[in-house]
């Protein structure tokens, strides 16, 4: 018996169809800046399909390109100025920035409306405080997956192992939300024990970034195991799951690649559909 496979596809698939409906029902077209620095060819392929994924729902994309030399000063500019510029509903930097730049300075820049990476310490802020306001794309996706596959989060126990600010810290707080009602421990890599903390999950969460840490013996038999990782080893992409081991003991689980990757890059266009909403009132 295998576990059932959570298509990250499918329900990507469905958040573009709504952004793509309600975009059309606009009297507007929203509008994204995507900013990108230096040469990183993973970070140029996530922007470009970041990009073709909005002019597929009707969302005009403005891309910037700086070197990766780039004072920070400059880059900071073009923040101020996209923060200006009335056409520009998201702003997107893409991370991470070269080394020499202060990214957390670059996306406290941001005008905190326009952060539809949900990343802004303001955004942050609301998060923590359990109120409204944008969130970080790869927590909502995954939040959004466990929805559309009827997995059950309210009351159960979940276990996120990372802690970054992209995906784990965020997600622990939205499972633990009012409303949302899972009781979440957030461990990381320096957790004693962390198979034995895992096993305790009917929701398992791996955002760690090492390859095929999460093995059959993390899992409680029928848990629902999210695999956020993607890691590129010797033979290809890998994500923080040993998928082959721990399908035969879940009773879900996303795959890598078509899992949670999908879903950050619909939850994109679903945020900016949102900051031009609440931009534009309307
Ligand atoms: N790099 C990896 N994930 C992300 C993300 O969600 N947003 C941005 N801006 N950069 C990333």
């Amino acid at each position: 018996m295998g576990a059932r496979i959570i298509d990250g596809k499918e329900s990507a698939r469905q958040v573009k169809a709504e952004v793509a409906e309600l975009v059309a029902g606009l009297q507007y077209r929203p509008g994204l800046a995507t900013v990108l620095v230096g040469d990183d060819p993973a970070s140029h392929t996530y922007v470009k399909g970041k990009r073709s994924d909005a002019e597929e729902v009707g969302i005009r994309s403005t891309h910037h390109e700086l070197p990766g030399d780039v004072p920070q000063a400059d880059l900071e500019m073009l923040i101020d100025q996209l923060n200006s510029n009335d056409e520009v509903d998201g702003i997107l930097v893409q991370l991470p920035l070269p080394g020499g730049l202060d990214s957390e300075r670059v996306v406290a820049r941001i005008d905190p409306a326009k952060d539809v990476d949900g990343l802004h310490p303001y955004n942050m802020g609301l998060l923590v405080l359990g109120r409204p306001g944008l969130r970080p794309c790869t927590p909502s996706g995954v939040m959004r997956m466990l929805e559309d596959n009827d997995v059950v989060v309210a009351g159960r126990t979940a276990v996120v192992i990372g802690r970054s600010f992209l995906v784990g810290r965020p997600l622990a707080l939205m499972m633990a939300s009012k409303g949302v009602d899972a009781t979440v421990t957030m461990a990381h890599s320096r957790t004693p024990q962390l198979a034995e903390v895992a096993r305790d999950a009917d929701i398992l969460v791996a955002a760690v970034g090492v390859p095929r840490l999460v093995t059959a013996e993390f899992i409680k038999p029928g848990a629902a195991v999210v695999d956020v990782g993607i890691n590129r080893v010797e033979d290809g992409l890998a994500g923080d799951v040993d998928f082959d081991s721990v399908r035969e003991i879940a009773g879900s689980i996303t795959p890598v690649p078509g899992g949670v990757g999908p879903m950050t890059r619909a939850m994109l266009l679903a945020n900016t559909l949102k900051a031009a909403k609440a931009r534009r009132g309307a």
